[in-house]
């Protein structure tokens, strides 16, 4: 048992209130208790997990189920959203023929972004320990190719259009759901952003109210691929606790 003290006692104003639950359905949320002795070693045991996970831009070629894939998308679509619109596509390809033609297009504008200068000198002198270029023939050996499109509005099929909220915070969310789960089935995946990536909705034929995210080749690692040496912020760096105002 949890709550130390009663509901009534903590709140003023409950949520949902009498008036709300009886406008809009409410169900009990109990999700299955973790006893606080068995919290750190999941949670430790989950980041080791994570921490293992790597950006791969050298796939094998070796197929990968379709379940798979769209069982990362279901985990993914578990993300909060803005106003629970979840304004995410998840498109994907095992095409040859659109593979190739992502891969030719990717490259050219990879090719500006790091032979024509269009990334300025810092940009290129951070990414310069991992060795990135305008090559990209890892689009066409993947077995997959998923685009993340961030849904900018919502195109009813009566024609009307409807806002949706927050929607680079929820795509955002998405996409690490998205990169845990695939880790957790054993696939590896690249964060790939070649931008701009307009050419990805002619490509893949979507409509105007969906913009490329990010661009997600999927399959298992090249057997002895090597990745760069990084290492990653040490909680020191990353957490601030705050015990006053200021
Ligand atoms: C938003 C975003 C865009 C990225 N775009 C690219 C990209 O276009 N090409 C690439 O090789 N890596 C790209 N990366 C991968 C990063 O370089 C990589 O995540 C980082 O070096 C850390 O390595 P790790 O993922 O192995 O921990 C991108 C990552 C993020 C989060």
């Amino acid at each position: 048992m949890r709550s130390m003290t009663d509901a009534k006692d903590l709140y003023e104003h409950p949520y949902p209130s009498p008036e709300l639950a009886a406008e809009h359905p409410f169900v009990p949320y109990a999700p299955a208790p973790v006893a606080t002795a068995d919290a750190a070693a999941r949670g430790s045991e989950f980041h080791e997990l994570m921490d293992a996970r790597r950006s791969v831009r050298m796939f094998s070629d070796e197929p990968v189920p379709k379940a798979l894939i769209e069982q990362a998308i279901l985990t993914a679509s578990t993300a909060p959203s803005g106003a629970h619109k979840q304004p995410w596509r998840f498109v994907m390809t095992d095409s040859a023929a659109v593979k190739s033609a992502i891969r030719e297009a990717a490259e050219e504008e990879e090719r500006v972004n790091y032979l024509d200068n269009r990334m300025n000198e810092e940009w290129q002198e951070a990414l310069a320990p991992l060795g990135t270029d305008h090559h990209k023939e890892f689009l066409e050996v993947a077995p997959w190719i998923v685009v993340l499109f961030e849904e900018r509005y919502e195109q009813r099929a009566d024609g009307e259009r409807r806002k949706n909220y927050y929607v680079k915070e929820s795509c955002g969310i998405a996409a690490g759901l998205f990169i845990a789960a695939l880790h957790t089935m054993g696939l590896a995946t690249l964060t790939h952003t070649p931008s701009p990536m307009a050419f990805l909705s002619k490509v893949l034929g979507r409509p105007e109210n969906e913009r490329p995210f990010v661009l997600f080749p999927i399959g298992y690692p090249l057997a002895g691929t090597r990745v760069p040496d990084i290492s990653r912020k040490p909680l020191a760096d990353v957490a601030v606790h705050v015990t006053d105002l200021p």
